[in-house]
């Protein structure tokens, strides 16, 4: 896995969801599926990646692509952050190979796809032969929240680039307190209803940002390493801690 690569991506990346309905070629898909095993985790925690025709997803919102990856995981705690973090590498790398993906949250594969002993299914993410460009021409095609609205920071490459991450609904759902070489990582609280659709997207969302921290501190020759570290960290009404990123 070229990280140099799927760093440049975060700032040109976007979610595609219109796709040519024929197929990618074997080559490709077999080149996709040798980088499955190299993907980083953030917790050590059992997950499987499978690629499926896009015809055996189901579910009002999904999208129309000839591709699918299938994310499934043990349920443990921190495999939601897990998931995005893992699968946000695929995102970046079908995007620097000028295809293009979605992560799709309301759609599910059919009972024909099966899920290893011991894990669920997490997510999917849609990708193939974009219809158009899969790249914004600027950073100003971005709509996020300026940085100064989710960190304690006015500049700082590595939560630049967790700010472009891409989120559920844009909900952006993250909040950073940068001290020293650490940052501590934060998710909004929802309440009862919300929560129901949101709680467990937002989680992975998180692992989203999380995965652009880590590439930017690769960048700059940092060797950022991710741990629980709630006694540093302030609380922040409204928000929940969720992890400390240390030497970046
Ligand atoms: C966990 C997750 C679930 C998502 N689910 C959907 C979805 O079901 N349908 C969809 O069209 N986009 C979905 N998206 C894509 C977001 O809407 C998109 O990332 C966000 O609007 C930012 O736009 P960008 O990806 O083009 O930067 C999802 C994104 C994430 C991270």
């Amino acid at each position: 896995m070229d990280t140099g690569k799927l760093y440049q991506s975060i700032f040109r990346r976007k979610s595609v969801r219109s796709y040519e309905t024929s197929p990618l070629e074997a080559s490709v898909t077999d080149k996709i599926a040798s980088l499955i095993p190299g993907l980083k985790p953030l917790y050590d925690i059992r997950t499987d990646i499978s690629i499926v025709p896009g015809d055996s997803i189901r579910g009002i919102f999904a999208i129309k692509a000839p591709h699918y990856l299938v994310f499934s995981s043990e349920n443990t705690e921190g495999y939601l952050e897990n998931a995005g973090f893992i699968l946000q590498q695929m995102d970046l790398a079908l995007s620097s190979m000028g295809l293009g993906s979605c992560w799709v949250g309301f759609a599910r594969p059919s009972r024909e796809i099966p899920v290893m002993e011991g894990m669920e299914f997490v997510i999917a993410m849609a990708f193939g032969k974009p219809m158009g460009s899969p790249y914004r021409e600027s950073l100003s095609e971005f709509k996020r929240k300026p940085l100064e609205k989710i960190a304690n920071a006015l500049e700082d490459p590595f939560l630049e680039a967790a700010r472009l991450a891409p989120s559920s609904t844009n909900s952006q759902p993250w909040y950073f307190i940068r001290s020293g070489n650490k940052v501590h990582v934060y998710c909004r609280s929802l309440n009862r209803l919300t929560g129901m659709f949101y709680e467990k997207f937002n989680r992975m969302d998180v692992g989203i940002a999380c995965c652009h921290i880590w590439l930017a501190g690769l960048r700059h020759g940092k060797d950022p390493v991710f741990m629980k570290d709630r006694k540093s960290a302030q609380a922040i009404p409204g928000y929940e801690y969720i992890l400390t990123v240390s030497g970046i």
